[in-house]
């Protein structure tokens, strides 16, 4: 194997999707503890009731001066190189969430035991179908009242449509909670309270059947016996070929607060999670150990510190190796770029990564030139699929309150759109702006983010816009004669794309039937 092969071998790229509250922030510090990231697991987002407390992995951030914690981590465990990709935790559904998930393998899906499969759970693994991205499950709050695992497993494949097979079974819960019996190999990994914080040696009684076992279990045993029985004969056995095709999530029990059984979701991962995957392009697929470098750009990030108008874009590296000072090709715009200070997101106190691989992500500072969606190469014209901008189904009109401000709000409203923070479209007949959104906190974010990064203050007015769509009309007659008869509802996105502004449903249904050799399209992929 080159060593190229063999780094790509040991990467695993994956995100957790959870219903907010769950516990995603909690098992990823536990996650980055285990990568021995951080000495102690401290907040990895500051809460209120834990302010003063500062982790390392903080302090790290202050140094390099961006919010590295938001987006990626990048830590090794067991000979493994792990990049955990954050996604958004707004409530509303976002773009950006949908776009991270493009850049990674795997998923670990969190459920809280008290509750089950929630919206947003269903929600994100909709996103997850789209791609058949392989999902690890981790029912966590063992140490509280959990409703019964069967129940969970029941609706897991009820209401997710996907088979469940528990590798682990719970013994207990809340006070009563003893740790989990490994299904496939007979073991009970034993919970000990009260280490939330450390790594310790877990202890593992082996053998159901044993007295240590028996004595361990103590009121619980029958019971217990009684209960692993129906499981076995009710459940899946685990098939890593389902798993890798989607089919098929292994299912693990415990607390994230008490760090308890997120180490077997850790090295699930390791150990069935595919290795960086290829990826299709318009041109060709392309793979990992390809020897030339290609990545795409799936998100664009402001910077924490407002004083500074520098963005970040993220890209997930599709094959070859990045290399301090290296060139690349911005396909979208011809050019060979220099890369000197592309940011990696090693989590360790040890020298920063001076080189990365196909899974990786590495940040490249954006000054404007950068959109999500741009693949970069060495020289290849070659643009990655999948990466799409949606169709926004909520609209607002821009009224700004200092009319001077007006080229502050343009600049604005189109860094926040390359970002994907909104969609901004800019009508042919008049001088408006509108902004449209796939979820309706996208524009207090975006209002709240104009005044606070560019001084610029605005309101939101209603607009008769349904829904919009992106047009694209082969023959460029055709294309002139529908921009002429349409031009009451024709805009320019902040991608100078065209698109149709639909006053309604039913609007857009004629205009559809009128003009055959017209494509109105629903999401928008770079070509
Ligand atoms: P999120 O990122 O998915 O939104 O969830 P987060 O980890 O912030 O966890 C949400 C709440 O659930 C937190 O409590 C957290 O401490 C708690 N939690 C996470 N894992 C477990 C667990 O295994 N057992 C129990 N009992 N609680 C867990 P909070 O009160 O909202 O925050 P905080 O005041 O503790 O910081």
């Amino acid at each position: 194997m080159t060593i190229q092969a063999a780094e790509v071998a040991k990467r695993r790229t994956f995100a957790i999707i959870s219903h907010p509250d769950a516990g995603k922030t909690t098992i990823t510090e536990k996650l980055l503890l285990m990568g021995q990231a951080i000495a102690v697991a401290g907040t990895v987002k500051s809460r209120k009731s834990d302010r003063h407390a500062t982790s390392d992995w903080m302090e790290m951030e202050k140094q390099r001066g961006i919010s590295i914690t938001t987006s990626v981590m990048q830590f090794p465990y067991r000979e493994h190189m792990i990049n955990l990709l954050d996604t958004p935790g707004h409530e509303d559904f976002s773009e950006d969430t949908y776009r991270t998930l493009t850049a990674v393998d795997s998923a670990l899906m969190v459920l809280d035991g008290g509750k089950g499969v929630e919206p947003r759970t269903i929600a994100l693994m909709d996103v997850c179908r789209l791609r058949d991205t392989p999902i690890v499950s981790f029912i966590n709050k063992l140490d509280r009242d959990i409703r019964d695992p069967i129940e969970l497993l029941d609706e897991i494949e009820a209401v997710l449509k996907i088979k469940a097979a528990p590798i682990t079974w719970p013994i207990g819960c809340y006070k009563d909670f003893k740790g989990v019996y490994h299904l496939a190999e007979d073991k009970i990994i034993v919970y000990v309270p009260g280490h939330g914080h450390e790594r310790i040696e877990v202890p593992v009684i082996q053998g159901l059947d044993s007295a240590e076992a028996r004595e361990h279990l103590g009121d619980l045993y029958e019971g217990f016996l009684e209960q692993l029985e129906l499981v076995q004969g009710a459940c899946h056995e685990f098939d890593q070929d389902a798993f890798l095709r989607g089919e098929m999530t292994p299912v693990f029990f415990g607390t994230a607060l008490g760090n308890f059984g997120v180490d077997q979701v850790l090295d699930s991962i390791v150990d069935w999670a595919p290795q960086p995957l290829s990826r299709a392009a318009h041109e060709r697929v392309v793979e990992p150990i390809e020897e030339k470098f290609t990545g795409f750009v799936f998100k664009i990030q402001a910077n924490m510190d407002p004083k500074h108008r520098d963005r970040i874009a993220f890209m997930r590296i599709c094959s070859g190796k990045y290399e301090k000072g290296m060139k690349m090709r911005h396909v979208r715009i011809k050019k060979d770029l220099k890369i000197a200070d592309a940011l990696t997101f090693f989590s360790s106190e040890r020298e920063m990564l001076e080189e990365a691989y196909a899974g990786d992500i590495i940040g490249l500072h954006n000054h404007g030139t950068i959109q999500i969606g741009d693949t970069f190469s060495e020289g290849e014209t070659l643009g990655f699929t999948g990466i799409p901008h949606f169709a926004p189904e909520l609209f607002r009109r821009v009224r700004l309150k200092d009319p001077l401000k007006s080229k502050q709000l343009r600049q604005g409203l189109q860094e926040l759109a390359e970002e994907g923070a909104t969609q901004v479209f800019f009508p042919e007949r008049s001088n408006d702006i509108i902004l449209g959104a796939v979820g309706v906190l996208q524009f207090d974010v975006v209002a709240s983010r104009l005044k606070e990064e560019y001084k610029v203050e605005c309101a939101y007015e209603a607009v008769n816009v349904w829904s919009a769509r992106w047009i694209e009309c082969e023959d460029k007659k055709k294309l002139e004669d529908f921009k002429t008869k349409a031009f009451e509802n024709i805009a320019i996105d902040g991608g100078g794309h065209l698109t149709y502004l639909a006053p309604t449903r039913v609007n857009l249904s004629l205009m559809e039937e009128r003009w055959p050799d017209v494509k109105f399209r629903a999401t928008r992929e770079h070509h």
